[in-house]
């Protein structure tokens, strides 16, 4: 039965990457949503995909979330010691989101956990667009953002468009705003609708939508079934290299392949 659910799990796999002309997905047992072993097993898998494609002297960007923080916690010290000259920086500033899922707090954990370097991006929630002009032009802002945007690999989670302005307060027209344009999926800060096309940017700082079609490799992780949509629409973006999601999340999203 054990090779069973393997097959199972793999045709998973194979399914949706040839589907989305990804370079890899992988696919872990179980469902997040229920069981925090299986948010573990979604983590560890994470961490080993990002490790297999990290070499040293690399920028790595991530965003924060629960999913993130456990990718953290699940990262070990390279076999073939420290990834030295290797830096971890926040993908973008402030999102609204408590200290422990906070990008910045994700990416100090990440390098300590590998032996790596990190930068912070010290950039307050919910700006004031005087505030952001004047962000922009910070020098000290400006270099950590010019390093941010040189990621060569970014790291994501995914989460639906409505949960994600709630948890992070959002305001009632903003969030009611994202559902007339038919937002389903959050990631980076950017909102999508299910087509994958872009329909709101929380007003921060840091990876434009350039800079992730510009970087080597883009790694997503998620988990759920409530977050196939989501998952779906950033598969639908279009810039995704590999994919770490759980079986539920998968079984929900081949249905509508
Ligand atoms: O951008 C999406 C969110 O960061 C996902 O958060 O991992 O806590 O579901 P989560």
């Amino acid at each position: 039965p054990v090779l069973k659910e393997l097959v199972g799990l793999s045709n998973l796999e194979e399914k949706i990457r040839r589907f989305y002309g990804l370079q890899k997905v992988v696919v872990v047992p179980g469902n997040c949503e229920e069981s925090p072993l299986s948010k573990r097993e979604l983590g560890k898998a994470g961490a080993k995909a990002l490790l297999g494609v990290m070499h040293g002297g690399d920028v790595v960007a991530v965003t924060g979330g629960t999913t993130l923080a456990e990718m953290a916690e699940q990262l070990t010290y390279p076999l073939n010691g420290p990834l030295k000259g290797s830096w971890f920086v926040p993908a973008r500033g402030g999102l609204g989101e408590s200290l422990e899922i906070q990008a910045n707090t994700i990416a100090s954990n990440m390098a300590k956990r590998v032996g790596a370097d990190y930068r912070l991006l010290h950039v307050p929630d919910l700006l004031s667009r005087e505030a952001y002009e004047s962000l922009v032009h910070d020098p000290n802002i400006q270099e950590i953002v010019r390093e941010i945007r040189t990621a060569r690999i970014i790291v994501h989670g995914i989460g639906n468009a409505v949960d994600m302005a709630r948890r992070r307060k959002l305001d009632e027209e903003t969030t009611s705003g994202l559902q007339e344009k038919g937002a389903v999926a959050e990631s980076f800060g950017y909102y999508f609708d299910e087509s994958g096309n872009v329909v709101h940017n929380m007003l921060t700082l840091g990876l434009r939508l350039d800079d992730i079609k510009a970087a080597d490799v883009v790694l997503g992780i998620a988990g759920g079934k409530s977050k196939a949509k989501a998952i779906h629409a950033v598969l639908r973006f279009g810039q995704e290299d590999i994919l770490v999601i759980d079986e539920a999340a998968a079984l929900e999203i081949v249905r509508d392949l």
